[in-house]
């Protein structure tokens, strides 16, 4: 899985997941899919833009089709398992915008996999769980997961059964990918089937693996208190999100929700309380030009940018990360 190509502007992308091509074509004017040269006739291309995008603001709704070999009922449309790090994710390439991984992210996952042996890890505004699946295939003692969106928590936990297995000795086979054909188990040596990895995948141990969907920030508040302290906290939150109600739909014309720009510095402040001596938080934004607050360094011993954080294919500076140590020394 990897990007292969962006536009400067990021208005256009191509991004590798095992068999399938998703271009994501959001530049102004390309209001149809185009037409494909025979020569990719037979790869599986799933083109997303945005109809009737013109200078004047784009069309909201995402459209997609499906062009050269795609096709909705092939199985692997609805559900596929690709290999990252030795790492299987399941993904589902009907999903709107994003089948399931951020692959922008991949060098954050590793930085995650080698903070992670034996630490208590929490991973706020979690998705599909990729940092949690990080720290588990490093050994973390203790991971919690926390997202919004129920169907995001039931995917992470999905996701953390495989790798919680893989790791666990147990061991499974990629279907295609980085891992196509072959058998992996923890350390990327091959055995059984990805059989194997569900059956004992079922018995995810509940105590280890904590799963919640709920907003972040009332996590933070409630729950987080009860299962500090984390000596790892990954915050990877959305630009911006609207409030929800009980039910997770967006609440329209909610005044609260969530801003990075707003909410940064009373996020990160209000996790001070759940750290270990020493404890970190791997802060994620992904809007641009972002600056962190200055009023941070009276809160935190050490904050340091994170460099090199972006993988290859990427033309621009889709995030910026840092890494916060707590003040309190015990
Ligand atoms: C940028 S994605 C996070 C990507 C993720 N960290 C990863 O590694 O793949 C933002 C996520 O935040 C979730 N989200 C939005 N508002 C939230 C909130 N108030 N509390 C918890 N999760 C939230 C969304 O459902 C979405 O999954």
């Amino acid at each position: 899985m990897f990007r292969l190509w962006s536009s400067e502007g990021a208005d256009l992308s191509f991004d590798v997941y095992g068999d399938w091509v998703l271009v994501s074509d959001y530049r102004v004017g390309s209001d149809a899919a185009p037409s494909l040269p025979a020569a990719y006739e037979q790869h599986k291309i799933i083109y997303l833009y945005r109809p009737r995008a013109t200078e004047h603001g784009a069309a909201a709704k995402v459209a997609r089709i499906l062009l050269g070999a795609a096709r909705e009922d092939d199985p692997s449309y609805l559900e596929c398992q690709e290999i990252e790090a030795h790492i299987p994710y399941v993904l589902r390439m009907d999903a709107p915008l994003n089948p399931g991984i951020f692959l922008d992210s991949s060098r954050l996952r590793a930085l995650v996999e080698q903070m992670s042996e034996g630490k208590r890890v929490l991973n706020l505004f979690a998705y599909t769980g990729g940092f949690s699946l990080a720290a588990c295939r490093a050994g973390a003692a203790h991971i919690d997961t926390v997202d919004l969106s129920p169907r995001y928590v039931r995917w992470a936990e999905e996701n953390m059964r495989h790798c919680a297995a893989v790791v666990a000795g147990c061991v499974g086979r990629a279907n295609s990918g980085e891992g196509a054909g072959r058998v992996i188990d923890a350390s990327g040596v091959s055995t059984d089937s990805v059989d194997a990895i569900s059956a004992a995948g079922a018995a995810l141990d509940r105590e280890r693996y904590g799963f919640f969907a709920m907003d972040s920030l009332e996590y933070v508040r409630s729950f987080g208190r009860k299962r500090a302290p984390y000596d790892l906290i990954i915050v990877d939150p959305p630009t911006f999100a609207r409030a929800r109600n009980k039910r997770g739909k967006n609440k329209k014309g909610a005044s609260q929700g969530f801003s990075v720009e707003r909410d940064a510095q009373s996020l990160l402040e209000s996790l001070i309380p759940l750290l270990s001596p020493k404890g970190q938080v791997l802060f994620v934004c992904n809007k641009r030009g972002f600056t962190l607050p200055a009023g941070l360094k009276k809160s935190f011993a050490r904050i340091e940018q994170l460099e090199d954080t972006i993988p290859e294919g990427y033309t621009h500076q889709i995030h910026q990360a840092w890494l916060l140590t707590s003040r309190r020394q015990s």
